[in-house]
């Protein structure tokens, strides 16, 4: 669900207050690129450096995924950039985080980000989720689009990030830093290298150099053909259910990359 993005000037004048007790003065403010589902990504210039901002009112209904981002910030890999703070004042509920001066990661073929991402994503599948908060489940998370009888493949103790769009993937220097983490999840490791596969489809790869490019994981080398079969089935009933409610370009896109990804993956009879 979308919403409309204010700049951090517009935010009421206690909560501006608040940020600047953790951060001292604020000098300036300006508002991110990228991402739709935050009232508040502002990259905020203060007394004690910059800071990125990103907050959510407390009434909106995904402030749940803004308070499992902050609960999941303590178990991050060094490629996801630390989160400082977390204020929930006034109606908001806001996120101070180390400020990545990068860009969006370009993940059409040939890119010199894509050895970077991997290079994030070897680092994030080394981390087992953790056993004491409250993360989604991938098995819960793909319930109603897994073939029957498949989900139990999705079961597994990885955290996953499952959101690879090409704006949750900064490039700074030599390094990818993964940023929105809404929906951290427990799951199967090969999970990850496969949401990510259907990103490179959708930046232009062929369905052959995305899954090589999923194979570079031993996860998803390692995992059942069954297994890689039954996530090919469930992206393509996801997302056709996505297109199917709202059928902007980009969606009927990614719904007809999953339907070959898919194609891809069915076992050879
Ligand atoms: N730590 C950060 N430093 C700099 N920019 C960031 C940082 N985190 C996110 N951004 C930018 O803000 C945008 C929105 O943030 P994101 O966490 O993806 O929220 P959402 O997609 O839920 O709105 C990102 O696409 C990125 O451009
Ligand atoms: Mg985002």
């Amino acid at each position: 669900m979308s919403i409309t993005r204010i700049p951090f000037e517009r935010l009421p004048a206690d909560i501006r207050r608040a940020v600047a007790d953790k951060t001292g003065t604020v000098h300036r403010a300006t508002t991110a690129p990228g991402g739709m589902n935050s009232g508040i990504a502002s990259i905020v210039e203060t007394d004690s450096g910059s800071v990125f901002v990103k907050g959510i009112p407390s009434d909106h209904p995904q402030v749940g995924a803004q308070r499992r981002e902050a609960a999941i910030a303590p178990h991050l890999p060094a490629s996801c950039p630390r989160l400082y703070w977390h204020l929930e004042l006034d109606g908001w509920s806001l996120l101070g985080y180390e400020l990545v001066d990068g860009r969006h990661a370009d993940y059409t073929p040939g890119s010199q980000d894509l050895p970077l991402v991997e290079a994030a994503l070897v680092d994030l599948q080394k981390v087992a989720a953790p056993a004491d908060i409250d993360i989604k489940d991938a098995v819960d998370r793909w319930a109603d689009y897994a073939p029957p009888g498949t989900l139990q493949h999705f079961d597994g103790e990885a955290l996953l990030h499952t959101d690879y769009a090409p704006d949750n993937v900064l490039i700074v220097g030599d390094r990818a830093r993964l940023v929105d983490w809404a929906w951290p999840t427990r799951g199967a490791a090969w999970i990850d290298p496969g949401t990510l596969a259907l990103r490179l489809m959708n930046a232009g790869h062929p369905v052959e150099a995305a899954v090589a490019f999923a194979d570079r994981f031993p996860s998803w080398r390692n995992a059942r053909p069954e297994a890689l079969a039954a996530f090919g089935a469930a992206t393509a009933s996801l997302w056709g259910e996505i297109a199917e409610e709202n059928g902007t370009p980009w969606k009927l896109g990614m719904a007809e990359h999953a339907a070959t990804l898919a194609r891809a993956l069915r076992p050879v009879p």
